[in-house]
């Protein structure tokens, strides 16, 4: 437990920051349901995809490639199905789309997991910032495309951060989306941290009663996103993470809590860290503005080949 975690306690549903995934399914059988994930393969996502195994649930992986996510789902219990899935390419997403389709199943929950972080330089995909593309036009693409399959109880989490506060002074630069009126690392990860939250609220309007979208903070802790970082900041990790990072099965307790618990089935549109609702930046609740993302998104990918 790091020092941070000694020092908090548990939210009113009885489970907190030092909540594991294990923990927050300890009393869910999960047969019989089905649960779409990217990002299975590092971090939080492959946690929680093995929790959601553990407890009996298929788990379609998804990955950037098959490989990567053929050998993840190794892990994750004898129902798993690996699907290629590389959000910075909509042919790729597409094809993940048709994919999930084929396999025929009603999907109770829709785990936008995967992401990359804190871009050191201006890079571009398909003529968006890359971490706005990645992090919230592959998954636009992905979600909206299965939408239909969704179940009646279904839930789409998007996994957010805590990070989407450090977002441009604008919230969202609707209108400089390649970033070519300037650039800075965080304030991209910040602005498409915002934008999967924005996304959430914003899709929970258009669900039938009884489907959820929210978004999640799942902490901060020691996974391959700092991959990008510099790299004296990560050589600082190991001495940091006792004292304010949270461990792998903590992290991934938040959105599998929101994805799979009872308890809070009926609860949409909002943001959540350790392992209860909460309120993030006062952009996440401007409804415009996610009104707004969503059209701006739905006209990018239009226009995408
Ligand atoms: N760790 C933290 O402290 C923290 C804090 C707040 C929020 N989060 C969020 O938590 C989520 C999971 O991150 P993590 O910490 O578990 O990091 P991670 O270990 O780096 O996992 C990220 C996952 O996303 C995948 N991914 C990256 N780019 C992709 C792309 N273009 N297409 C498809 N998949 C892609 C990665 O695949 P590859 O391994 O193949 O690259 C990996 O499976 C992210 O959305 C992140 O923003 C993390």
């Amino acid at each position: 437990m790091s020092l941070i975690g000694l020092l908090k306690g548990n939210g009113s549903n009885g489970f907190g920051y030092n909540s594991t995934a294990e923990q927050v399914t300890a009393e869910l059988d999960l047969s019989g349901k089905t649960y779409l994930l990217t990002g299975c393969n590092s971090g939080i996502g492959h946690e929680t995809a093995r929790v959601l195994g553990l407890r009996g649930a298929r788990v379609i992986a998804a990955a950037r490639s098959l490989d990567k996510a053929t050998a993840a789902c190794a892990d994750f219990g004898p129902n798993a199905v690996p699907v290629a899935c590389e959000l910075s390419e909509p042919s790729s997403v597409r094809a993940a789309v048709t994919r999930v389709r084929e396999l025929g199943h009603t999907l109770d929950g829709i785990l936008c997991n995967a992401g990359i972080m804190a871009l050191p330089q201006r890079t571009l995909q398909h003529g968006y910032e890359a971490q706005f593309f990645t992090n919230h036009v592959g998954h636009f693409i992905l979600v909206t495309g299965l939408i239909d399959l969704l179940a009646a109880d279904g839930r789409v989490v998007m996994t957010s951060s805590s990070a989407h506060t450090g977002t441009y002074v604008e919230g969202i630069r609707i209108n400089d989306l390649d970033a070519s009126g300037g650039y800075s690392a965080w304030g991209a990860y910040g602005q498409s941290k915002l934008a999967n939250i924005l996304f959430a609220n914003h899709l929970s309007t258009k669900l039938k009663p009884g489907q959820t979208a929210n978004a999640v903070h799942p902490g901060v802790i020691r996974t391959n996103l700092g991959r990008h970082m510099n790299v004296v900041v990560r050589s600082l990790f190991p001495v940091f993470s006792p004292i304010f990072m949270k461990s792998v099965p903590q992290g991934a307790a938040t959105q599998t809590l929101v994805a799979t618990q009872t308890s809070v089935a009926n609860q949409t549109g909002q943001y959540w860290a350790d392992c209860n609702a909460t309120r993030g930046s006062a952009f996440t609740r401007d409804a415009a503005l996610a009104e707004k993302l969503w059209t701006k998104t739905e006209q990018i990918v239009e226009g995408l080949s």
